[in-house]
């Protein structure tokens, strides 16, 4: 047991639950309509929130968990951005270097940048490894990178019937092999010469792999993604024995939080095209309201192009209209509306920085929950990022590997 690592790993679990513990109220309280969250009230964060300048905005939310908060704010939300960032930063595991090969079929540049990444990570893991098991393996982009440097057989494990007979059909070479079947219903089965790999395994399927790697298996590297996606209505602490466990579960709207960091570039669209893009929906929603009496928000959408609240406002409130055969609104009404969700917006984008901050405060404490259950199954852990947020903002990876097994274990 590697005692030295232990300590660290413990205590950046107490850090990270004592800040969601404290934070709770805030977490839980987003700003649907025109209400400021009493929790942001009654805080006092409120007020110095929404006197914030647009630019100082922009910075806290494209800093996330590391942002540095100007002076003007209290001191209260300056402890809590000093305590995310202090329970959030973490080391650089790997690096992105140029890439050293041709694109493969079906694979982005982003995602060769992951698996070349996360290649350099795996020999450790990999030495004797007597299988290695790829789970929600998707093309198999990772395995087949991995799969070069290996001799024992590699399965892809992959849900979607279709993907996985895309991922067999791909140049692959060495032993490597896909197999459709959804793990969370069928269980997962590890042998102790296994090294599991999870790239952007969603929701559940990460704990179901940690859980079963701790059972079995002897190495993992694994990147988490899209935390809300599970069964259950909340998601446990894999740790239920230390002091505030019972406080942290978490339901998947909260869990959804994790998947939010703001880029400059995201992957259809800069920022500042996805914060008009969000007021044009508003906007759409505020004039369908009104005709209709009431709609589920994602709804103004239906019947429109997926990419309309991209472009022009007044072409996707005349899409929107004719598609539901209502009279057109006037370009007054139109104006309004859209001049409406603006500022609206612009309040909302102030009220949801503590959360966004938090957000990624819980979705770090996913990771270390994971890697502490494995410390404490016996295994070596190392926590970090493989790969910059601007290859993937889903970017924190567990390594672990089990003390004192050899190959025949
Ligand atoms: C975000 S994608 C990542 C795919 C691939 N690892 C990559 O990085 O390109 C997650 C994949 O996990 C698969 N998946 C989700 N739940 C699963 C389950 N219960 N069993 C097996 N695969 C699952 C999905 O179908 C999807 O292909």
């Amino acid at each position: 047991m590697n005692h030295a690592s232990e300590p660290v790993l413990a205590a950046r679990w107490d850090a990270l639950a004592a800040v969601l513990v404290e934070y709770r109220d805030v977490l839980e309280q987003r700003m649907v309509d025109e209400a400021v969250p009493p929790a942001l009230l009654a805080r006092g964060f409120a007020q110095p929130l929404l006197a914030l300048s647009e630019e100082a905005v922009i910075a806290l939310e494209l800093g996330g968990a590391q942002a540095q908060p100007p002076a003007q704010l209290p001191l209260e939300l300056q402890q809590l951005y000093a305590a995310v960032g202090e329970a959030c930063a973490l080391p650089a595991l790997s690096g992105v270097s140029e890439p050293t090969r041709a694109l493969r079929r079906l694979e982005t540049p982003r995602k060769r940048a992951q698996v070349e990444a996360l290649a350099k990570l795996t020999p450790p893991l990999l030495q004797g490894a007597l299988r290695v098991v790829e789970v929600g393996s998707g093309h198999g982009h990772l395995a087949r990178e991995v799969a070069e440097q290996l001799d024992a057989p590699l399965l892809g494990l992959e849900r979607d019937v279709a993907i996985s007979a895309r991922a067999n059909d791909l140049e692959n070479r060495g032993r490597l092999s896909f197999q459709a079947v959804d793990v969370l219903r069928e269980g997962l089965m590890l042998n102790r010469g296994d090294c599991a790999l999870g790239l952007h395994a969603c929701g559940e399927l990460g704990d179901t792999v940690v859980t079963a790697v701790a059972e079995r298996a002897k190495s993992l590297l694994l990147v988490g993604c899209c935390l809300q996606k599970q069964r259950a209505e909340m998601r446990l602490s894999l740790n239920r024995e230390r002091a505030l466990a019972a406080e942290l579960s978490f339901s998947s709207s909260l869990l959804a939080l994790s998947n939010l960091t703001p880029r400059q570039q995201g992957n259809e669209a800069s920022r500042a095209e996805n914060v008009r893009a969000r007021e044009h929906r508003m906007a759409l929603h505020a004039l369908l309201v009104q005709e209709l009496g009431s709609l589920r928000f994602g709804a103004e959408l239906d019947g429109i192009p997926r990419r309309a609240p991209l472009g022009e406002f007044s072409h996707m409130v005349e899409a929107a209209f004719r598609a539901r055969s209502l009279v057109q609104p006037s370009a007054n009404r139109v104006q309004q509306a859209l001049s409406a969700a603006t500022a609206l917006h612009s309040r909302m984008r102030r009220c949801a920085l503590p959360r966004l901050a938090l957000g990624r405060a819980l979705e770090t404490f996913v990771l270390v929950d994971r890697a502490l259950y494995l410390e404490q199954a016996g295994f070596e852990v190392h926590v970090g990022t493989a790969f910059p947020q601007e290859i993937s903002a889903r970017n924190l990876t567990l390594v672990a590997r089990r003390l004192g097994s050899s190959a025949s274990q």
